[in-house]
């Protein structure tokens, strides 16, 4: 029998499941999509249970039909303010006789060095290796096997909201599908748009949604920052329906047909028949204000991917540039405008090494949900696997992490 692998992206604007099948060359082929509004949803995060429930047994229904299978359990997207994510180090000694490191040294590293990260309150999503050094030796990939008395594990850890995480999972447990693994959103999409080249020589993937924009800092191989950034598409629409004082839809419809980041591209002779789109108190605009306030807000949304940049230390240091995703990333001259203000090449990503239905998840804003299957098929394995929850966290947290450290690996 075929393997399946299940992803559902509970987007702010959309819920998308994707059912892939793996062939017999180890790819992804899409043989079920199912997308539906999204609905109780704020900025990534569950805010009417009733309401997201709803729109994900939609999208899962359709999935279903699409595909002829019956879902059971799902790599599930995550993103949301609550997300914290830290780099983090756990020392452990070897001992003194001279001998090799075991995988079981490599675990108790990594265990020390999230003791040191997690809150009350707060789950952890991920915990993902960097690199390790041994004996003050920097940038071992894997030091099993190799000889040595003190050895430092370098992690990246994802944490997150218990009740947030909770809703989440409650509401897809709701269509009586079982939760895999959470995973980071921009992890998914990371997983779905970046070449093996740009995340060895350091990338930033920008994955701007309705709700959020995500960012996630991927160089050596590794990633190295996250975050997910409370601003999106809404803002932008919320933006037009304000300086316009049109209903969110008619703003939406409006910045669907009429939108771009570069007013100085636009003809300032250009008038926009507003009143055609539905109730609006003008009824026509010239086309470059309208443009002039998405502008404002994308350098806004690009000073805050900056800022994170930043944060992470590797300002300058991320040769193959910016990968923007996510539906956002098809705005006209957004691209051109993020390279300005970053200074650096920027590229719009769209899913790759995928087949069957490719066409239909072609658009960026699928990046995440592509980016699920992906992760599915890289980390997890044929067997079905129940949600993690905080007890038994360790046993959990070793055996994911011999996988994420054996899929890491270059080559
Ligand atoms: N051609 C386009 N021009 C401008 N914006 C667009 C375009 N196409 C889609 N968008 C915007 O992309 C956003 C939806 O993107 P996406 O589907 O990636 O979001 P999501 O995954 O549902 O939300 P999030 O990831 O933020 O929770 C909406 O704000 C929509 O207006
Ligand atoms: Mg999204």
């Amino acid at each position: 029998m075929e393997r399946t692998i299940v992803g559902i992206d509970v987007g702010t604007t959309k819920v998308c499941t994707l059912i892939g099948e793996v062939d017999k060359d180890g790819q992804v082929c899409v043989v079920g999509v199912g997308v539906a509004p999204s609905r109780g949803l704020t900025k990534g995060v569950v805010v009417n249970v009733e309401e997201a429930t709803k729109s994900i047994a939609s999208s899962i229904d359709k999935a279903e039909r699409i595909s002829g299978y019956r879902i059971e359990a799902a790599y599930l997207g995550l993103a949301g303010k609550h997300i914290l994510s830290v780099n983090s180090k756990g020392t452990v000694a070897v001992g003194r006789g001279e001998r090799y490191i075991t995988e079981d040294d490599v675990a108790r590293a990594i265990e020390a060095a999230q003791d040191l990260a997690v809150q009350h309150g707060r789950e952890i999503i991920h915990v993902l290796p960097r690199c390790y050094i041994l004996d003050g030796q920097e940038g071992v990939r894997d030091p099993v096997g190799m000889m040595g008395f003190r050895l430092e594990a370098a992690v990246h850890i994802v944490t997150g909201a218990v009740p947030s995480i909770r809703n989440l999972v409650q509401c897809v447990e709701s269509s009586h599908v079982t939760v895999n693994e959470l995973v980071l959103q921009p992890l998914a999409s990371a997983e779905a748009v970046l070449t093996l080249e740009e995340r060895e020589t350091g990338v930033a993937l920008v994955d701007a949604g309705g709700g959020t924009t995500d960012v996630a800092i991927l160089a050596e191989g590794a990633i190295c920052h996250s975050a997910v950034l409370p601003v999106g598409g809404n803002n932008l629409t919320n933006d037009i329906a304000v300086g316009l004082k049109t209903p969110f839809e008619v703003a939406e419809k409006l910045k669907l047909q009429y939108g771009h980041a570069l007013p100085e591209m636009i003809d300032p002779a250009e008038m926009i028949d507003v009143a055609a789109f539905g109730e609006a108190e003008v009824a026509t605009v010239p086309r470059r204000d309208l443009v002039a306030v998405l502008e404002a807000r994308c350098e806004e949304l690009c000073a805050l991917v900056q800022e994170e940049i930043r944060r992470s230390g590797y300002d300058g240091l991320l040769p193959a540039g910016l990968v923007l995703t996510g539906g956002t990333a098809e705005l006209p001259g957004f691209k051109e405008l993020a390279s300005e203000v970053l200074q650096m090449p920027v590229r719009v990503g769209r899913a790759r090494n995928v087949g069957g239905l490719a066409d239909a998840v072609s658009n960026p804003s699928y990046a995440t949900a592509v980016g699920l299957l992906q992760w599915g098929l890289k980390y997890g394995g044929p067997e079905k696997r129940t949600p993690k929850r905080e007890d038994g966290r360790f046993s959990e947290l070793f055996r994911r992490f011999k996988e994420a450290f054996r899929a890491l690996l270059p080559g």
